[in-house]
C-alpha cells in the first residue's frame, strides 16, 4: 500500500468505530487484576470476559480499544521477522447488540474505504461447522453480497475457524480476514494455506462458553468479539515482510545501529530480541501492577526478558556498561506516550527498573559466562543439572538462557534435573508460588486470614452503602493490607467512604460467628451465595457466611468471630478499570 503510515492505524480504527455508535474503552493492565489464572492478557477480549458472559458493561453494548498484550509462549521464536512478545490488538465488540451482518459489514467498510484496500487483496475464511453447529451461510453470504467472491471464500473446521482464549471460557466460531500481500498476481482462488494470503482480522461470534469439562453452553447473549494485530497490519499496509522495518519499530532499530555502530543487516536476529524485549519490558515496568524483576510469575518474565536482552547487547559488543537500555528505551517510550497514559507517567520506574537489573545481571554476567565457557570446553554433550542450576542460582542466568546458549553451541541442557533441582530448592526456601494465587491470598498466615474476612465484609457493606449490584472484580492480600476490586461506576464520594468503614467496624464489634457449609454449586446460587466466576468452581463447593450479613463462595481460610479482626480502615479509593474502583484497606 503506497503511502500509508501506520501510526495512524490505531486513530483510524478508533474513530471509525466511535462513528458507528461504539465507545472507546482505555487498554485494562497488561497483567490482569481479575484473573489469576493467566500472567498477562493475552488478547483483546480477556479484560471483556466478565461481560462477554453477561454482566454489563458501563460503557455500554458497542465498544473498540486498542489492548496491551503479552504473549509469552513463542518467546523463543522472537528474533525472526514477525514474532513479538508485546503486541498492540485492536478489538470492537458488540455484547449482545449487532451481529453477524453488521460486524462483517463494518469490517469491510474499515478495510476498503478508510483503509482504501482494494476487494481483490481480500479473502476469508468462514466456520464449516460441526454436529452441532450449523455451517456459517450467514457469514458467508453477507461477504458475497459486500462483493467478496465465492472462489474467495475458504469453509474451515474448528481448528481454524473457532476461537476461545485457552481452554475454557466465552467462545464461538469465526471469520477470518486475509490480505494478499505479495506483488505475484493475485490468485482467484483463495488458498489459505498459500503464505503470501496472511490473516488481518479475526471476527468471533461468541455465542457460547465452554466449561472444565468441556462441556459448551449457550452464553445469555450474542456477542461479537474482533482482533486486529496492529504490528501485522502496519506491516502488510506498509508493503514490507518484516515487521521490524515498518514505522513501528524503525526508529528502535535506527537507535540500536547506532548504538552498537553495526547494520541492521547481518544482526536482525539480536537486534529484533533487543527491540523486542525491552519494549515488552517497559510496558510490564510501566504497569499499574508495578511489577519487577523476580524469580516468580510476571517478574520472572520481566527477567528473562531484560537478561536475555542484555546477553544480545553483548553479542553486538554494545558497551553493557553504557547507557544503552535507557537510550533504547527512551525511544520506545516516546511512540507510546500518546496512547498511553502510565508510560508516560512511570517512565522513569520504567528505566529504573531496566538498568537496576542490568547492573545486577552485569555483577555476575561475565563470571557465568566463563562458566559456561569452561564447561563447553570440556566437550560434554550436555550440560548436567548441577552446572544449569549453579549458572541460575549463583550467575542469575534463567534457564532458558543457558538453554539459549546451548543451543548455540550445539548441545543439549538436562532441563528436567534442573527442575528438579529448583523445586527442591523452591520448597526448602517454602518458596512455591502455587499457594500465591488461591483466594487471592498471598499466604494463609494469621493476618492475611483477618484480611480474608475483611474482604467478605467489605464486599456486603459496599453493596449496603453504595449499591446492591457492586460484585467483586478481584481482591490481592498481603500481610500488609488488602486490596479489592470491585464493579462501580463512580469515585466512591467521601460519605460512601465513611459509611462503608463504619458499617465494616460495626459488625466486627458485634462479634459475628463466620461459618462454613458444603452443598452444590447450584444450591449455593440459588441460596443468593456471591461468587465471581461461578464457571470456574467445582460442582461441590464450600460457602462462608458470616451471620446474615455476607454470604460467599470461597475456598476460606476465614476467622471464627469478626471480634478478631481489630479495626478496619480504608486507606484508599481508585479507578481500576473501566467501570471498576479499587479499595485498599488496612486492619489496625
Ligand atoms: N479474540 C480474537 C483473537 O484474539 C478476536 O483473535
Amino acid at each position: 500500500m503506497e503511502n500509508f503510515n501506520g501510526t495512524d492505524l490505531k486513530d483510524k480504527y478508533l474513530s471509525f468505530f466511535e462513528s458507528k455508535g461504539h465507545k472507546i474503552i482505555p487498554s485494562a493492565p497488561v497483567v490482569p487484576e481479575n484473573d489469576p489464572s493467566v500472567l498477562f492478557n493475552t488478547a483483546g477480549m480477556q479484560p471483556l470476559i466478565p461481560y462477554l458472559m453477561g454482566e454489563a458493561h458501563p460503557y455500554g453494548t458497542r465498544l473498540v480499544d486498542y489492548q496491551k498484550c503479552i504473549r509469552t509462549n513463542d518467546l523463543d521464536s522472537v528474533g525472526d521477522a514477525t514474532h513479538h512478545t508485546f503486541f498492540e490488538m485492536l478489538g470492537n465488540w458488540s455484547l449482545g447488540d449487532y451481529f453477524k451482518e453488521e460486524s462483517i459489514s463494518y469490517s469491510f467498510e474499515f478495510l476498503t474505504k478508510v483503509l482504501n484496500i482494494p476487494v481483490e487483496r481480500l479473502a476469508v475464511t468462514v466456520y464449516e461447522g460441526d454436529e452441532s453447529i450449523p455451517r456459517d451461510e450467514v457469514s458467508a453470504s453477507v461477504w458475497k453480497k459486500l462483493g467478496i467472491k465465492d472462489e474467495r471464500i475458504a469453509y474451515l473446521s474448528a481448528e481454524h475457524n473457532f476461537w476461545i482464549a485457552g481452554e475454557t471460557g466465552p467462545c464461538g466460531g469465526d471469520t477470518e480476514i486475509f490480505y494478499f500481500r505479495s506483488n505475484d498476481p493475485i490468485p482467484e482462488v483463495f488458498d489459505p494455506e498459500d503464505e503470501r494470503w496472511v490473516e488481518i482480522w479475526n471476527n468471533v461470534f461468541m455465542e457460547f462458553y465452554k466449561d472444565e469439562n468441556g462441556k459448551v453452553t449457550e452464553l445469555p447473549k450474542k456477542n461479537v468479539d474482533t482482533g486486529m494485530g496492529y504490528e501485522r497490519v502496519v506491516a502488510v499496509l506498509e508493503g514490507v515482510n518484516d515487521n521490524y522495518q515498518t514505522s513501528v519499530w524503525c526508529d528502535v532499530i535506527k537507535k540500536i545501529e547506532e548504538i552498537s555502530n553495526l547494520p541492521y543487516e547481518g544482526n536482525e536476529t539480536s537486534m529484533r530480541i533487543i527491540a523486542d524485549h525491552l519494549r515488552t519490558a517497559v510496558f510490564i515496568s510501566s504497569d499499574e501492577s508495578m511489577i519487577k524483576p523476580s524469580n516468580t510469575d510476571q517478574g520472572y518474565i520481566l527477567r528473562r526478558l531484560i537478561r536475555r536482552a542484555i546477553r544480545h547487547a553483548k553479542k553486538l559488543n554494545i558497551d553493557i556498561n553504557s547507557n544503552w537500555e535507557q537510550e533504547i528505551a527512551k525511544v520506545i517510550i516516546s511512540k507510546y506516550t500518546k496512547y498511553y497514559s502510565e508510560i508516560e507517567k512511570n517512565q522513569s520506574i520504567a528505566l529504573e527498573v531496566l538498568t537496576n537489573e542490568k547492573i545486577k545481571f552485569n555483577r555476575t554476567l561475565e563470571k557465568g559466562l566463563k562458566e559456561f565457557e569452561k564447561v563447553v570446553a570440556s566437550n560434554v554433550e550436555e550440560i548436567d543439572a548441577t552446572t544449569a542450576f549453579k549458572l541460575y542460582d549463583t550467575y542469575g542466568f534463567p534457564i532458558e538462557l543457558t538453554v539459549e546458549l546451548a543451543t548455540e553451541k550445539n548441545i543439549k541442557v538436562d532441563e528436567n534435573g534442573f527442575k528438579a533441582k529448583f523445586k527442591e530448592h523452591q520448597e526448602k526456601s517454602r518458596a512455591g508460588s502455587e499457594q500465591k494465587f488461591k483466594g487471592g491470598l498471598a499466604g494463609n498466615g494469621e493476618v492475611e486470614t483477618k484480611y480474608h474476612t475483611a474482604t467478605h465484609l467489605l464486599n456486603a457493606a459496599l453493596k449496603v452503602v453504595v449499591n446492591k449490584d457492586v460484585h467483586q472484580k478481584g481482591s490481592n492480600i498481603t500481610s500488609e493490607r488488602m486490596r479489592f476490586d470491585f464493579s462501580c461506576d463512580h469515585k466512591l464520594t467521601d460519605e460512601e467512604k465513611q459509611r462503608t468503614e463504619e458499617l465494616v467496624n460495626k459488625w466486627i464489634q458485634e462479634g459475628i460467628d463466620v461459618t462454613v457449609t458444603e452443598m452444590s454449586k447450584e444450591e449455593a446460587i440459588k441460596s443468593g451465595a456471591e461468587c465471581m466466576f461461578i464457571e470456574k468452581y467445582p460442582d461441590i463447593v464450600t460457602v462462608y457466611s458470616v451471620g446474615d450479613i455476607s454470604k460467599e463462595l470461597c475456598g476460606g481460610p476465614h476467622v471464627k468471630n469478626t471480634s478478631e479482626l481489630g479495626t478496619f480502615k480504608i486507606k484508599k479509593e481508585e479507578a481500576s478499570s473501566a467501570g471498576v474502583r479499587r479499595i485498599k484497606a488496612v486492619l489496625e
